[in-house]
């Protein structure tokens, strides 16, 4: 399975043309890659224009949402439809930035069924916000993950990928990063939870897990090595093409 790094770049930058010249610069690494296929959610905004610049199959498009709706009187939304339509294939769903502005695990989950409806991956976002020594966070993250995917074909879990973010190791204002033990111990357990939707555990390990939160050149090799992981998502990072294609770059060699 290749590594699957994806860049998300929140509500940056300020401006079409440097986030052209961001992708430019990042293309040019990700795209002679063997190991790795990149993924960059810009804005919405840029997606049309970043598509033109998109050279491979191994350096893509995301968008960073998508409402469960195809079309109609919905101010301010935009549709798996439209997304699919800039040429975009993945799309973040349940961000912990998303729902902490009100997003249920009903409408996670409604999102992701629309997505599904055409060839675009959803990338789902499950991860506590606070840890305790009980093992708490382990119940959340899977009843998290049960929401996300209810009701969903054996197929269609299939197609999705997991991103486990701890919200408390995200950001530049976390207070310390997860460790990849932490995050290994949390895998095993999603890794379980898919098998008991899957009825087998060979069908869920071909569901990619990566982790997300405080990823930068330093911490990535950690949790490709031990986290039990296939892949990152990157949020502050990836806003600087350098630090970006360095972890592209270790990525590839693991
Ligand atoms: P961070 O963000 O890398 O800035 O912690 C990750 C994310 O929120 O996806």
């Amino acid at each position: 399975m290749k590594k699957l790094i994806i860049a998300n770049w929140k509500m940056n930058p300020l401006k079409g043309s440097e986030a052209r010249k961001m992708f430019a610069a990042i293309n040019t690494v990700a795209s002679k890659l063997k190991n790795v296929e990149t993924v960059v959610c810009p804005p919405l905004v840029y997606l049309e224009s970043l598509g033109e610049k998109v050279t491979t199959r191994s350096c893509v498009l995301g968008a960073q949402d998508a409402f469960w709706e195809h079309a109609g009187p919905y101010t301010g939304q935009v549709s798996p439809d439209m997304i699919f339509n800039t040429k975009a294939r993945y799309v973040i769903v349940g961000h912990s930035e998303v729902r902490k502005l009100g997003e249920t695990d009903e409408l996670v989950n409604k999102k992701i069924q629309s997505i599904l409806q055409f060839p675009l991956i959803p990338i789902i976002c499950v991860g506590e916000t606070v840890r305790d020594a009980d093992g708490e966070h382990i119940k959340f993250v899977k009843h998290q993950i049960k929401q996300a995917l209810g009701g969903l074909t054996q197929e269609q879990v299939m197609r999705v990928v997991i991103a486990y973010e701890p919200v408390w190791s995200i950001g530049v204002k976390a207070k310390r990063v997860c460790t990849p033990a932490e995050c290994r111990e949390v895998v095993q357990n999603i890794r379980h939870v898919l098998a008991d939707i899957l009825g087998d555990t060979d069908s869920a390990r071909t569901v990619p897990i990566i982790y997300g939160g405080s990823v930068d050149g330093g911490g990535i090799e950690g949790f490709l090595a031990d986290g039990l992981v296939q892949g990152a998502l990157v949020g502050h990072a990836s806003l600087d093409p350098k630090e970006f294609t360095k972890i592209l770059k270790i990525a590839e060699k693991i």
